[in-house]
């Protein structure tokens, strides 16, 4: 979908005149529509004030109505969302009125509109925030999985482009909307791609054409003979039951001074999870091919800021493997020596993200030696109890980048919230047989999930992501949400900006 601004002279009957598939506009019922939109009241001739007065507009924020032909207006259609209560207004429920609206536009046979929502008060928004939220959330809409599956013949069409009227700052917005929308789209392809073609070999070589057609963005792939080379025997133990071969990716991108460290960002990519020997449940296992949304967040971020030449150096590392049972699978009771040297008691093999990350990590911090490093990962089921869907959980010891990480993340409407990593923890993964074992006691599974990951960070400043919770959109239709990519995004734009 392509996102663009739209200068209009300060005539005010523009609005009328705007010649489009669809004109969007958000209304709520509390104020007269002249006071909301004067030139939609003067144009429409009263009839959109005649609705409101019958209570036919939209309550609740993101219900929807569209009038065809609509007299008055050059648009052939006008989408009214509500807002819900005035009061209420947040940067969520902004969110809320943009998704409705998108799914009507999505679902109407326009495919180009023009989009008046940010003319909504959000209590300390810009407008570019207004617009880049508002573009965001209508390609969020506007996305179809499609890959293995043919629309039906009289699907309406995807949308090709939506303007923005150019308030002030609404030409960077829109461009860097444009990018973090391709950056999503490819968070979300990579989820919801079943595991039996998003097999780690894939999703390596989808990183390799990205490098091929992102001028200045890098790519290393190491196969499973690379890692043995480098002792990486956490993550090669997880992959070793599956025919599907295990991989580490690399992406680079350079868009910073030669000098100054990259911030580098550690996806878990495991393309399915049975779990291993420790086998889970039959029920929703299909669900688990969402397990690499960690590393489908971390290469739609670095996707996102090259296409928009984010003037940062930022590393993508993702470990890409396959969990499954199997007589050559590594088994609980198994000790293993990660890369650090340090040996794990395998307790559980369905606590593998851990086993993958903890190489990955070490690999990182020794090889890309980053300013800073953030792990993201569909982690623990305890997150999904924790949270819900809501909410990323973030954990650190730093606190400047725990507060970096939550205010990227209310910018950004995807939003974080953090859990302790306290020392005291630390005691429920020792292990009699090992420096530590893979698994915590029956309580704080997703801090010590964390604890173990701290093992690993080797003195880095590093945070942690645990996305079990918000990576997958439960529901109809049901898709990878693509979060984190805004809130990662916003977090490096912000350090530029
Ligand atoms: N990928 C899962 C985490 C998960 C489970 C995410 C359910 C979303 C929904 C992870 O690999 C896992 O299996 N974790 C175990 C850890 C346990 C064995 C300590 C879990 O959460 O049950
Ligand atoms: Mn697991
Ligand atoms: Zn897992």
């Amino acid at each position: 979908m392509q996102i663009t601004t739209i200068q209009f002279s300060t005539d005010s009957s523009a609005v009328a005149t705007i010649q489009t598939d669809c004109l969007i506009v958000a209304l709520n019922t509390e104020q007269p529509i002249a006071e909301q939109l004067p030139e939609l009241a003067e144009a429409t001739q009263g009839f959109v004030q005649r609705m409101a007065d019958a209570g036919e507009l939209p309550r609740t924020a993101g219900k929807t109505v569209t009038l065809y032909h609509p007299t008055g207006l050059g648009a052939d259609r006008l989408l009214i969302t509500g807002t819900g209560k005035l009061n209420k207004m947040s940067d969520q429920v902004y969110q809320a009125i943009a998704l409705g609206a998108g799914k009507a536009l999505r679902d109407s046979q326009a495919v180009r509109a023009h989009c008046l929502i940010p003319r909504l008060e959000v209590a300390g928004r810009s407008p570019s925030w207004k617009i880049q939220q508002a573009a965001l959330a209508l390609d969020h809409s506007d996305y179809r999985y499609d890959l293995t599956k043919k629309p039906k013949d009289d699907a309406p069409p995807a949308t090709a482009s939506v303007s923005f009227e150019d308030l002030e700052g609404a030409g960077a917005a829109v461009g860097r909307a444009g990018h973090i929308a391709t950056g999503v789209r490819r968070c979300r392809m990579l989820g919801d791609l079943p595991p039996n073609i998003c097999t780690p070999v894939y999703v390596a070589e989808l990183a390799a054409d990205l490098a091929n057609d992102i001028e200045g963005l890098e790519v290393d792939v190491l196969d499973e003979d690379q890692m043995q080379a480098l002792d990486m025997n956490a993550l090669l133990a997880v992959g070793q039951g599956s025919v599907n071969p295990s991989r580490l990716v690399h992406l680079r991108w350079r868009g910073g001074s030669a000098d100054q460290k990259p911030i580098a960002m550690v996806g878990k990519g495991v393309t399915f999870d049975t779990g291993g020997i420790s086998i889970k449940p039959r029920e929703l296992m299909e669900q688990m091919k969402f397990d690499m949304c960690g590393a489908a967040s971390a290469i739609g971020t670095i996707e996102s800021i090259a296409r928009m030449g984010l003037e940062l150096n930022v590393d993508c590392v993702v470990a890409l493997v396959e969990n499954m049972p199997d007589g050559k699978s590594y088994r609980p009771g198994d000790v293993i020596t990660a890369m650090s040297g340090k040996t794990i008691e395998v307790q559980n093999t369905d606590a593998e993200g851990r086993m993958i990350l903890a190489d990955a990590l070490t690999w990182t911090a020794r090889n890309v030696e980053p300013d800073m490093m953030v792990d993201i990962a569909t982690l623990t089921g305890a997150c999904v109890v924790t949270f819900g869907h809501l909410a990323t959980a973030v954990m650190t010891q730093d606190d400047e980048l725990a507060g970096e990480l939550l205010e990227a993340g209310l910018e950004a409407a995807d939003r974080a919230w953090r859990l302790p990593l306290w020392d005291e923890y630390q005691p429920l993964i020792d292990s009699t047989f090992a420096d530590m074992r893979n698994i915590g006691g029956s309580g704080a599974g997703s801090i010590t999930a964390g604890c173990f990951l701290a093992r690993f960070a080797e003195g880095q400043r590093w945070a942690h992501l645990d996305i079990a919770g918000s990576a997958w959109r439960w529901g109809k239709p049901e898709s990878a949400s693509g979060r984190p990519v805004g809130l990662l995004s916003n977090w490096l734009i912000n350090k530029v900006a």
